[in-house]
């Protein structure tokens, strides 16, 4: 892909942008946060960000890549020599790569799980199993290191490979297909889960908005998964933004991403949670909750062993297609800074994430209860990294609203922008104010519960910020 500058057609960008958006993050985290963080006021906040915070991001961090034409480290500081602003900008583009490969690591373990999912639907070996048999199931995979790993690297193996051979065509013609697929099969499993299942209970849980419900970690968590299931705050935006046509609207093509990926998420938790109240299982189960219900969805559905098997390759198409992304942004950077080829930086960065993917492998058996992880930071390495996602992604986005906002030349802007007047008012409003103010209220809210990861986090910011602003300085002197 680095090959080429513009995508093939017009509307590759927004393909590309869907596949990286539509993944894990709507079919199994959405649905398991929610279900952890009671539901509908869970929803609300996600949503509310979405709209307010999330397309205004998007449309920025879509700019920044089209505007530089460059991938996300060296675009940025591209733009901060042609906008004449300060090299601290260019923090965005490795707070982005550091993220990147965090959500990369535990990403393709869960995704492992749905290699697995498949084979068990082709085998049947799940077909006649109750609510039990599957949570059983379910116990007996997470409780083997061996086979979480080999699943893991299958996947993390499959997605190198995938970016490393270039994604151009793979990318435009397999989503052309997954993408509709995936909807409709989606829909079969709901009007199935509306069947067998409880709808109505589901469709309560979902959209009674209680907000005193929802704890202070909660207003985080939907905050950052906002974030996650946009592809947003870490560069991948971007770096496909780089290959975008000069000719498609930013705003057209960020309102229909934004819509896609919310309708699969809504589509996807509908029917998770039709068939939790109607088998009586419990909304918090946490991660297993898709692994759980859907199996015994297809357990009961006649012809379900092979609609499990096309779902749960869907599934890991989807997944795929999101990986590419979270490959892409860092394999460019170390291609165009060290002067590696493409499959040496595609495997630097996969064999490094993998090797931290192991953290989240054992979190699930070994290291499940206790943990030095547990000891230090009072949770498993996997829900460290996740915190720190949910920290790091809100915290990007904040910063690329705020570089859009405020330090990129008004004429660029309204050049990428093309829109109406009263438009462009308002999407300046919400990056210059909305977006970031709401950035920080969650960040505040949430403090008192993060604190101890809050200090390491600001820690890690202000080395970063330190080295941006040093590197900066001595640029600067250097040039005069
Ligand atoms: N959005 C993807 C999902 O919902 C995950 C993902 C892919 C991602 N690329 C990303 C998240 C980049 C943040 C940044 O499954």
């Amino acid at each position: 892909m680095s090959t080429n500058n513009v995508w093939t057609h017009k509307g590759t960008f927004l393909l590309a942008a869907v596949g990286s958006a539509v993944g894990l993050g709507n079919l199994w985290r959405f649905p398991y946060l929610a279900g952890e963080n009671g539901g509908g006021a869970f929803l609300l906040v996600y949503a509310l960000t979405i709209f307010a915070v999330g397309i205004p991001i998007l449309i920025a961090e879509t700019m920044l890549g089209r505007n530089s034409r460059r991938s996300p480290i060296m675009g940025m500081r591209f733009l901060t020599r042609t906008h004449r602003t300060s090299r601290a900008w260019e923090s965005i583009g490795w707070l982005g790569a550091a993220s990147a490969f965090i959500i990369l690591s535990f990403y393709s373990v869960i995704a492992g799980w749905a290699i697995h999912y498949t084979g068990q639907m082709i085998a049947g070996t799940l077909s006649a199993a109750d609510a039990e048999g599957v949570a059983a199931s379910f116990d007996a995979l997470l409780a083997s290191p061996a086979l979480l790993t080999l699943y893991h690297s299958l996947f993390i193996g499959s997605s190198a490979l995938v970016v490393g051979l270039g994604v151009h065509r793979g990318i435009e013609n397999g989503l052309r297909i997954l993408m509709p697929a995936l909807f409709a099969i989606l829909m079969v499993v709901l009007a199935y889960a509306a069947t067998i299942g409880d709808l109505a209970a589901a469709a309560d849980f979902l959209f009674t908005f209680d907000i005193a419900s929802l704890s202070l970690e909660g207003w985080l968590a939907a905050m950052g998964q906002s974030f996650f299931t946009l592809s947003l705050g870490m560069g991948a935006i971007m770096a496909y933004g780089a290959y975008m046509s000069g000719a498609a609207s930013l705003t057209t093509t960020a309102f229909t991403i934004a819509f896609i990926d919310t309708a699969v998420a809504l589509i996807a938790g509908l029917a998770i949670f039709a068939l939790v109240f109607g088998a009586g299982l419990d909304p918090s189960e946490g991660p297993g909750l898709m692994f759980v219900t859907l199996p015994l969805a297809f357990a009961e559905m006649p012809g379900g062993t092979l609609l499990g098997a096309i779902f749960f390759l869907l599934v890991l198409g989807a997944a795929l297609s999101s990986a590419i992304s979270l490959i892409e942004p860092v394999a460019a950077y170390l291609v165009e800074r060290f002067d590696l080829n493409r499959p040496q930086a595609v495997s630097a960065m996969v064999i490094a994430s993998w090797a931290l993917g192991l953290l989240t492998v054992f979190s699930f058996n070994r290291w499940a209860l206790d943990s030095p992880f547990h000891a230090l930071f009072g949770r498993s390495a996997f829900g460290l990294l996740e915190l720190a996602t949910n920290i790091a992604m809100p915290l990007g986005g904040l910063l690329i609203s705020l570089f859009a906002g405020w330090a990129l030349t008004h004429g660029e802007v309204m050049k990428e922008m093309r829109t109406g007047e009263t438009w462009f008012r308002v999407w300046r409003l919400l990056v210059h104010f909305v977006a970031p103010a709401a950035v920080a209220f969650v960040f505040l809210r949430s403090l008192p519960q993060v604190q101890g990861y809050g200090i390491p986090a600001i820690g890690a910011l202000v080395i970063v910020g330190t080295f941006a602003a040093g590197r900066s300085f001595l640029a600067e002197r250097n040039a005069s």
